[in-house]
């Protein structure tokens, strides 16, 4: 094994020894709170993607923002492992209307874009508004932006945030096909709760929730069990935590019955 892939080797199966993920273990109450884990690495992988991808390449921006969390400094993106269930997933349905749940920098937004078809349009919902320009940045170098609307808010702002999807991005009774859950992970089943309560999903809609494993979703993976064959189908998808092989996470995708 030559010394390249041995150091890469390592790197996958202990990341505790890179510096970037102690930092952002130590960053963790900051990114509760602000989305961002506080040193600013979320700008500079914008400003790397920006310099070193081309523009109008979905698949150059993604291979750049993987490069940059797993050689530079760790970033909580879907990546390129748990990407390909959600690629999956997607490509299971012909959806025209979808709706993500945590954009951070837009890696998954660009993921998801890249394979709709030109009439169809994902909503990105954000808490933090430095993400979302980030991930507004992002999506316009890889060609996406007129797929994709980043929107700031949460689903369980009060009704803010509800309110606008309805009126400005087409939410309505059986509209969405399609909602990926990669947001707070207390707020999984209760935004899922929001959105059946608005009639937005239709017979076959489906939900795909990221870190039901770590950091855990145990209550939305209860209830999608106790629902299971009734108003739920679900997958549960055995993977691993982003960018490292040692930690397993679960993707769970969740067909809707009605
Ligand atoms: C794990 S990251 C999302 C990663 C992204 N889906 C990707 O794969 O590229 C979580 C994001 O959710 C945002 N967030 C946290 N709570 C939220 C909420 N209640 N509604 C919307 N966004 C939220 C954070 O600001 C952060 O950007």
């Amino acid at each position: 094994m030559s010394g390249r892939s041995f150091a890469s080797t390592l790197r996958d199966r202990l990341p505790f020894l890179r510096w970037s993920v102690l930092r952002f273990a130590l960053g963790g109450r900051t990114f509760v709170k602000t989305g961002q884990v506080g040193d600013g690495r979320e700008r500079v992988a914008r400003d790397y993607v920006l310099a070193l991808s081309p523009t109008g390449d979905p698949d150059a921006v993604l291979a750049a923002l993987d490069d940059f969390a797993r050689n530079h400094s760790l970033l909580v993106n879907i990546g390129d492992e748990k990407g390909l269930i959600l690629d999956a997933a997607l490509r299971k349905t012909t959806p025209t209307l979808l709706l993500e749940l945590g954009g951070y920098c837009g890696y998954s937004a660009i993921r998801t874009a890249r394979l709709l078809s030109a009439d169809a349009r994902l909503v990105s919902v954000e808490m933090s508004p430095d993400n979302a320009e980030i991930a507004r940045a992002l999506l316009a170098h890889a060609g996406l932006a007129d797929r994709v609307s980043v929107v700031v808010g949460t689903i369980g702002d009060g009704g803010d945030t509800v309110k606008r999807l309805i009126e400005e991005h087409g939410f309505g009774p059986g509209a969405v096909d399609f909602v990926f859950l990669d947001h707070d992970k207390s707020a999984y089943l209760p935004d899922l709760k929001t959105i059946l309560e608005a009639g937005w999903l239709h017979p076959g809609s489906l939900v795909v929730a990221d870190n039901v494993g770590i950091p855990g979703a145990p209550d939305y993976r209860r209830y999608m069990r106790d629902a299971e064959g009734t108003s739920w189908r679900t997958v549960e998808h055995h993977t691993h935590t982003e960018y490292q092989s040692l930690l397993k996470d679960l993707v769970l995708e969740s067909e809707y019955l009605g």
